[in-house]
């Protein structure tokens, strides 16, 4: 089965939405195999989010991310990179379907309350060692 990571960014938790959000993937029957609130440093945020590095939103993504504690989980099912994907709904929750995480949930595209790995490659990269 397939692995996925998920972390529950600085808004979400800030504004109590932790509950709601791990209970869609219970919900959705997807496994919680690791969960851990954690400040996200300067360091690990720079290389989570390296594909970003010298686009215009990039510092004020660091910025935002390393700014309080997130939720990180791994979650586990059947082709659960793509499911939780959906789940989370756009990036920007102003075009997210409704009904998505983002869309219930997120006030901006810099606000967008949680995060997803994006492929298989992207989800071994990000799973924390940790975990
Ligand atoms: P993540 O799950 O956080 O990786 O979001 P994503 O995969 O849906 O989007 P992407 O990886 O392209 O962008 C990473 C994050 O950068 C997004 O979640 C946004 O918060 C932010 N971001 C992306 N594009 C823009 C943009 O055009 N403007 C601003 N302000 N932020 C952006
Ligand atoms: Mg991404």
């Amino acid at each position: 089965v397939e692995r996925t990571f998920v972390m529950v960014k600085p808004d979400g938790v800030q504004r109590g939405f932790v509950g709601d959000i791990i209970k869609r993937f219970e919900q959705k029957g997807l496994k919680i195999v690791g969960l851990k609130m954690l400040q996200i440093s300067q360091e690990l945020a720079s290389k989570h989010y390296g594909e970003h590095q010298g686009k215009p939103f990039f510092e004020g993504l660091i910025k935002y991310i390393t700014s309080s504690p997130v939720v990180a989980m791994v979650l586990e099912g059947k082709d659960c990179i793509s499911l939780a994907r959906g789940m989370m709904g756009a990036t920007d929750p102003k075009k997210a379907a409704p009904g998505t995480i983002r869309e219930t949930f997120g006030i901006d595209i810099g606000r967008n309350v949680i995060h997803g790995s994006d492929s298989a490659a992207s989800a071994a990269r990000e799973i924390l060692p940790s975990f």
